[in-house]
């Protein structure tokens, strides 16, 4: 690691993702006032932009069948970006009537792992992506990107950076602000990132790709500190380290948000979020579990001594 970052370049940006991503794959029924009381802690702490449901089929992913309660129940702040995830022009007219204003678009590198989660071939899911962009555009709507498995799919093996460039140059096509890449299952080392980086980086604006990294492997920190080291300042994060896709049974919880935030912080890094508040509204939600978060950080923060 070189010296500590130069004031221009300490600002990171964080999506929390824990409310979406987080949750999907918890099998216990948690209130919606309990995800809300999540959402609105998580806020609390600084996250300006949050994924807080998704409008997929409520027969695929149970947990996230009370999206349009949670956009009811939204005590919206001023300069916060509450984006919904969608996987289709049903999903995107269901979050448009819900009052969303900032979806989420989510496709794969992998053909296969694209069929299993959204039954759909890559180019099928971009084809639909398209008429949601036009639709999103046409009314003002923030569209944002996701690429799964951009290192490895479960079913498909390794997936090689190269493989994964037209899919994220067809969603900066389509107007995403940003394209976010899944470490879909969190195999990835510290080597791989650096590989990803250099041959997506020599491609796209770095500060228009975001990490999304899965900790399946023990590796999202290390991931993110060499990430951050590369030049990368935008990461998604789940609060108390929640998460897993029920498309990918290989797959975890992602980074968790007080993990990123003690490495960032003491790499010299700024987030404008506060651990103590995250550390709390985690708690707060793990009364509703059926097990302990998985944060390393959450455990080591509440039993601290210095
Ligand atoms: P399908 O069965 O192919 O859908 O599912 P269809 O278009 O054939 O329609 C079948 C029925 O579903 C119809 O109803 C539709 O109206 C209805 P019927 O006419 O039979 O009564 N339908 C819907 N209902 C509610 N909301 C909708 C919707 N769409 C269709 N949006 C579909 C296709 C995409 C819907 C399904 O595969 C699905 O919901 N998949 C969601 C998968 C998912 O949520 N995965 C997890 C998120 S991705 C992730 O976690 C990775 C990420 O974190 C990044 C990373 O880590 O890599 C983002
Ligand atoms: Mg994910």
């Amino acid at each position: 690691m070189s010296g500590p970052p130069a004031p221009a370049e300490r600002a990171i940006h964080v999506t929390e993702v824990g409310p979406r991503d987080g949750l999907q794959n918890e099998n216990v029924v948690i209130p919606t006032h309990a995800k809300l009381a999540f959402i609105h802690g998580l806020v609390d702490a600084g996250v300006r932009q949050i994924e807080i449901t998704s409008f997929v089929h409520p027969r695929w992913v149970p947990m996230m069948a009370d999206a349009e309660e949670v956009f009811a129940g939204l005590e919206r702040r001023p300069g916060v970006r509450y984006l919904a995830l969608v996987p289709n022009v049903r999903g995107y007219e269901r979050a448009r009537a819900a009052g969303c204003d900032a979806v989420a678009l989510f496709t794969a590198a992998s053909e296969a792992f694209t069929k299993m989660n959204i039954n759909a071939t890559i180019d099928e899911s971009l084809e639909t992506f398209a008429a949601v962009a036009k639709r999103a555009h046409a009314d003002g709507v923030a569209v944002r990107g996701y690429v799964s498995t951009v290192y490895a799919c479960p079913f498909a093996g390794a997936i090689a950076p190269e493989a994964v460039i037209d899919v994220v140059e067809r969603l900066f096509d389509l107007g995403c602000y940003e394209v976010s890449l899944g470490d879909t299952i969190g195999v990835a080392t510290p080597s791989e990132v650096r590989r990803v980086v250099d041959v997506l980086g020599a491609r796209f604006p770095l500060d228009r790709l975001v990490m999304h990294f899965h900790d399946t492997w023990g590796m999202a920190v290390a991931n993110v500190a060499q990430s951050v080291e590369l030049g990368l300042r935008r990461f998604d994060s789940s609060a108390g380290g929640l998460g897993g896709c029920p498309y990918a049974r290989s797959a975890t919880g992602n980074v968790a948000t007080e993990d990123l935030l003690y490495l960032l912080d003491h790499l010299g890094y700024e987030t404008g979020i506060d651990i103590d508040t995250v550390v709390a509204a985690a708690e707060g939600l793990a009364r509703h579990l059926a097990h302990p978060l998985p944060s390393r950080v959450h455990k080591a923060w509440k039993g601290r001594v210095i």
